[in-house]
């Protein structure tokens, strides 16, 4: 089946030659075709041009007069899948206690985790689905889901199973990621070697014979694992085909990112906190930095020094990092907004790295995060709108009217 979409007042993030990711200097590019036509077929991107130029016929016509179309933000780190919320901390935190007093104290992952063990099944995939049909709703249109609130055998198999059910059930692209090593569990406090050797002894073998998950992550941070434990980790997972996406420098820098890249990972995500070595790590290097600045702001920590990065001509991603902890909001609206109001991207460095970037850290450039020809039909149309820089600019309004999946209308 066809579906013709015509008089794109603007047919943003047009890309005719297929590209992985955009780094640098070339952020600040974001090529549209204004007054355009879009072609799908079935649940592939056919054709696009020039409303001049567009096919005569089609089976579906959907007159777009005044809206625009853009691909589906790319959402490369969230934690969807979780039980129950941390509105109490949320509180905590505005009396004054810290993110770290909280977690010290049997609060923020742990808390979660102990949620997590004890809630059923298909209370936590409904949940969770719910969840990820809100974040849809917001024109995310492929996703990174990380286990880690399970932090015991069972319950790590648990979270992601249902990101497996997820898969199954809903027609977006989902990425699951193995985040066993979260956060060490109070039992192993003063044996924190035997949780890793859980990880990597009994964890990742059924986690591979199940063929859970895609990626690796590690919470790499001072008080949490260190570079040599996150570097043992992602060892052994790589050697059940799990590539490396790491939690790093939130807090603290401590050379996670040095080692990340030698270990090749396909990013490093968070990054508040860097000096001029862990700049120069990435330099050269294949793995994308990711920013979350929904958690800068509602955690009140820096904002990662994204114009250094992109001073240094390396690549940012942006994704939501939606949690019960530090992100409980998915929106990768506001990420974009927050992006260029705080953090100083331009609309088209932020758009750039809300989509083909965030495709990249999934390894997903090449099915989504660009208008292309053979790319998956998943993309906003907007609301009537002046010029894409008012996606950021109205921070917090909606000004999606469509969201397509796979070629298909979404209803909400
Ligand atoms: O990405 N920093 C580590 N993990 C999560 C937060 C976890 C939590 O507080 O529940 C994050 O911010
Ligand atoms: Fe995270």
């Amino acid at each position: 089946m066809t579906t013709l979409f015509t008089n794109i007042k603007e047919l943003i993030q047009v890309r005719e030659t297929p590209i992985n990711k955009v780094s640098g200097e070339d952020m600040k590019n974001l090529p549209t075709i204004k007054n355009a036509f879009l072609l799908i077929e079935n649940d592939k991107i056919l054709d696009f041009g020039l409303m001049e130029n567009a096919p005569k016929t089609a089976e579906n016509v959907v007159d777009c007069t005044g809206k625009m179309i853009l691909p589906s933000w790319c959402d490369s780190h969230t934690h969807i899948v979780y039980a129950g919320n941390r509105e109490q901390e949320f509180v905590d935190r505005i009396n004054g206690l810290s993110y770290e007093e909280i977690a010290n104290r049997g609060g923020g992952i742990l808390n979660s985790a102990k949620r997590l063990q004890e809630i059923s099944e298909d209370e936590l995939y409904k949940q969770s689905a719910k969840r990820l049909e809100e974040v849809i709703s917001q024109g995310t249109g492929a996703v990174e889901i990380k286990s880690g609130y399970g932090l015991t055998v069972d319950a790590e198999l648990k979270m992601l199973r249902i990101i497996k059910k997820l898969k199954e059930n809903y027609d977006i692209p989902i990425k699951a990621t193995f985040l066993g090593a979260h956060a060490f569990p109070a039992k192993y406090k003063d044996n924190k070697q035997a949780y890793i050797d859980l990880i990597i002894n009994e964890m990742l073998p059924k986690i591979a014979n199940e063929n859970l998950a895609e990626f690796i992550d590690a919470f790499c941070e001072t008080g949490y694992f260190s570079v040599e434990d996150t570097d043992k980790i992602l060892t052994a997972g790589k050697k059940y085909g799990l590539i490396p996406k790491v939690h790093v420098n939130q807090f603290t820098t401590i050379g996670g990112i040095q080692m990340c890249v030698k270990q090749n990972a396909l990013s490093v995500d968070h990054l508040e906190i860097m000096n001029n070595e862990d700049i120069e790590a990435l330099k050269n290097s294949e793995t994308m930095p990711v920013a979350l600045p929904s958690c800068s702001y509602f955690i009140s920590i820096p904002y990662t020094p994204v114009r250094d990065l992109i001073n240094a001509g390396l690549p940012v991603a942006l994704a939501s990092d939606f949690n019960p902890g530090t992100t409980p909001s998915g929106n990768m609206n506001f990420v974009v907004a927050t992006a260029c109001i705080k953090m100083k991207m331009t609309p088209e460095e932020a758009i750039n790295s809300a989509t083909i970037n965030g495709a990249y850290a999934m390894n997903l450039s090449d099915e989504v995060g660009s208008i292309t020809k053979g790319k998956k039909a998943n993309f906003i149309i907007t609301k009537e709108i002046p010029s894409y820089g008012f996606i950021p600019y109205s921070f917090g309004t909606n000004l999606i009217d469509k969201v397509y999946l796979s070629g298909k209308l979404q209803e909400f």
